[in-house]
């Protein structure tokens, strides 16, 4: 179930602080930096598990709570049958490699998406990853694999209807935001695109609702610790209203009581 300490940032206004709490990042531009190479895109994606990396690493130090990555969209088996089934080996390669050591670092693991397509073995990792890392209280580590944010929307709204059969046409969005794949984590505060696109690409639609959002050239292989701390830096200049005016939230900081969870300022 939801954690009701999780503020909806549409019902009502989440308290934000100098470090997002919860970062979202499309990980885009792995084809792209091997071509650059003269190499076959696939060597991309597997520099791009290196990048994986050094984040993770570079959120635990910075007290990043959530990560959640996109390593998998539910268009992506457009792509060229060989290029997926590399992609499904390097996943349950690296999930094989790494699990031991992100539960060392007390991460907490979970895949949001739809994992009905994969291999019965990558499900099996993968759950039993979960499995390990449940009771874990560092980073919350998130990868979105085969997931749509139409494709998570449209299974809460079915797993909410299959609830409530007696019901009709009165459901709140908490009811929906609590059958959401990742109903265990706040909404992002900063979301990250590298490669240059400037789009969505179906990532976590509803939760995106306030996320600030940052684009960068850097390719995903080339994003770093450095690269994540000019994002951050970005993130910190950002004025997050949620629908107030600035002269409301220069009271509030200035020390009229802020808006308390639930209330609408
Ligand atoms: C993102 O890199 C990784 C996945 C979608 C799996 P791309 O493979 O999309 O790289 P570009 O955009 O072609 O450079
Ligand atoms: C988005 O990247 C999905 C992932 C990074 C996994 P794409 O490269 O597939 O996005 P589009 O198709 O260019 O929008
Ligand atoms: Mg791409």
């Amino acid at each position: 179930m939801a954690d009701s300490s999780f503020v909806s940032s549409t019902r009502s206004i989440p308290e934000v602080s100098a470090v997002p709490r919860h970062i979202a990042v499309i990980m885009d531009g792995n084809g792209r930096w091997a071509r650059k190479r003269l190499m076959p895109r696939v060597a991309g994606h597997a520099r791009g598990v290196e990048a994986v990396r050094g984040v993770i690493r570079a959120c635990m130090e910075r007290g990043v709570s959530y990560l959640t990555l996109f390593a998998f969209s539910s268009e992506n088996w457009r792509r060229p049958a060989d290029e997926v089934s590399f992609l499904m080996q390097l996943f349950m390669r690296s999930l094989q490699k790494e699990v031991e050591r992100l539960h060392k670092n007390g991460i907490r693991f979970r895949v949001i998406g739809d994992l009905s397509r994969f291999d019965a073995k990558l499900v099996d990792m993968i759950r039993s990853a979960e499995a390990l890392t449940a009771g874990n209280t560092g980073l919350t580590l998130s990868v979105a694999a085969n997931y749509g944010g139409r494709w998570d929307i449209m299974q809460a709204v079915n797993r909410m209807m299959v609830r409530h059969p007696e019901r009709r046409g009165d459901f709140t969005e908490d009811e929906l935001a609590a059958e959401l794949a990742m109903n265990y984590g706040p909404e992002p505060d900063l979301f990250i695109r590298t490669g240059g696109e400037k789009r969505i690409s179906n990532f976590l639609l509803w939760q995106l609702a306030y996320a600030e959002l940052y684009f960068t050239d850097t390719l995903w292989p080339d994003f770093d610790a450095k690269a994540l701390d000019e994002a951050i830096a970005s993130y910190r200049q950002r004025e997050r209203r949620f629908g107030r005016t600035s002269e409301q939230l220069q009271q509030t900081s200035a020390g009229a009581s802020p808006a308390k969870p639930g209330e609408h300022a």
